[in-house]
Order: structure tokens, then C-alpha cells, then sequence
């Protein structure tokens, strides 16, 4: 049995280390979870006004997200806060209210920053938003992950050995997770 798993970055920026850090979890996800970013870049801003004719991006957005059995959100930090980006796609995607794409969907989140509280307070701001949102998310272990100087190899694997096996651990607590949320559907 094999997992989609929507991996949502809240970074727009070409060269971000999250969405790095996301392509590396791809390529390294175990075989159950079959992971795919989902883009969040042609997003409008969300207005209200427009739920009733939602642009296409928020109908893929909204589609994508409806037919995984799990989230992977991986975010930087910004101003001890998520990203207004990222935000802004988890709004998009909750609404209109009643129809949210995110209910029960379980969820894990991720962050690397150079500081060395790697994305912590982002990281709790969004915890509160996904219990808003009946998003059952993984409490351990938390990945808080601080960039340093040869993270990434030039293929985009991870080059430092123990920030890998952390991953990989990560990853595996993860697939655990989204398989004992998709058994207690199945078996309701
Ligand atoms: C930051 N950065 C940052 N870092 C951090 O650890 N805590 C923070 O609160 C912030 N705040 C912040 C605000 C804004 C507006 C920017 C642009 C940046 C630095 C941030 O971690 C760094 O730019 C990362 O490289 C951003 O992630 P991506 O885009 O590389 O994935």
C-alpha cells in the first residue's frame, strides 16, 4: 500500500533551502509514501469575494491536497511566524467553510533555517493553525533542522550523514503516522 503525500513549501524563492531540503525528502521517501510538492506560487491572494469562482490554481490546489492521504509541510521561518505565502495556500485550501481540503488529513511539519532554533516558532504557529483545521500532526520528533556549510551534494541528496539518518527517521515516524490515520478511516 503506497501513500500521497502533498509536500506543500512555504518558500517561492528559487533558490530556497526548504524547497532543497523538500526535493532531498522526496528522493529519499520510504517506499509507502509516494511524495509530490504541490505549487503554491500562482496562488492568488485569497479574498473572500472569490469563493464562489475560485481562480484554476486554487481548484488544483484544492484537488491536489483532496487526494493525498497525507501533508508534508516544510516552511521557513519568517518574522518568528510562517511565511504570508504559506498562509495564504492554507486559507485558499480551507475554504469555503465546510469544504476545507485539509480535514483530517494527517500532517507532518519541517523547517531549516541558519538560526539555530531552525524554524521552531514558525513551526508552532502552524501546529495551531493544523489543530484548527483537524489536521492530527506528528508531535515526534520534531525536525527543527539548522542549515550548515555542505548540507546539500551536488545531486540535492543530503551530504551531512547525521542530519540524513534524522531525516530518514523522520520520514519513516511519518509513514507510520499517515498509515495508522489511513487505517482508522478505513476501519470506521
Ligand atoms: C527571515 N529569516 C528568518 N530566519 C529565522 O530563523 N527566523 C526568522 O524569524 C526569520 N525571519 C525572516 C523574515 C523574512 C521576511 C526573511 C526573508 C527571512 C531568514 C530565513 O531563515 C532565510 O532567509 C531562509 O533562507 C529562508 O528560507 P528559504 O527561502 O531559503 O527556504
Amino acid at each position: 500500500m503506497s501513500y500521497q503525500i502533498a509536500v506543500v513549501v512555504g518558500s517561492l524563492r528559487r533558490e530556497s533551502i526548504n524547497r532543497q531540503l523538500a526535493a532531498a525528502l522526496v528522493k529519499m521517501a520510504p517506499q509507502q509514501l509516494n511524495m509530490a510538492l504541490v505549487r503554491i506560487d500562482d496562488l492568488p491572494l485569497y479574498n473572500q469575494d472569490d469563493e464562489k469562482n475560485p481562480a484554476e490554481a486554487v481548484k488544483r490546489l484544492k484537488d491536489e491536497v483532496a487526494n493525498s492521504q497525507g501533508v508534508l509541510f516544510v516552511t521557513p521561518e519568517y518574522n518568528r511566524s510562517v511565511p504570508g505565502v504559506l498562509k495564504n495556500a492554507i486559507d485558499h485550501a480551507s475554504r469555503p467553510y465546510g469544504q476545507s481540503a485539509w480535514a483530517g488529513k494527517p500532517a507532518a511539519v519541517i523547517g531549516m533555517s541558519g538560526g539555530a532554533i531552525g524554524t521552531a516558532m514558525a513551526q508552532q504557529h502552524l501546529r495551531n493553525v493544523l489543530a484548527y483545521l483537524d489536521m492530527p500532526t506528528l508531535g515526534q520528533p520534531e525536525a527543527f533542522i539548522q542549515n550548515k556549510q555542505g548540507m546539500f551534494a551536488p545531486d540535492g541528496s543530503i551530504a551531512i550523514e547525521d542530519t540524513k539518518q534524522f531525516l530518514g527517521k523522520f520520514l519513516d515516524r511519518f509513514a507510520d503516522w499517515v498509515k495508522h490515520h489511513a487505517d482508522r478511516v478505513a476501519n470506521k
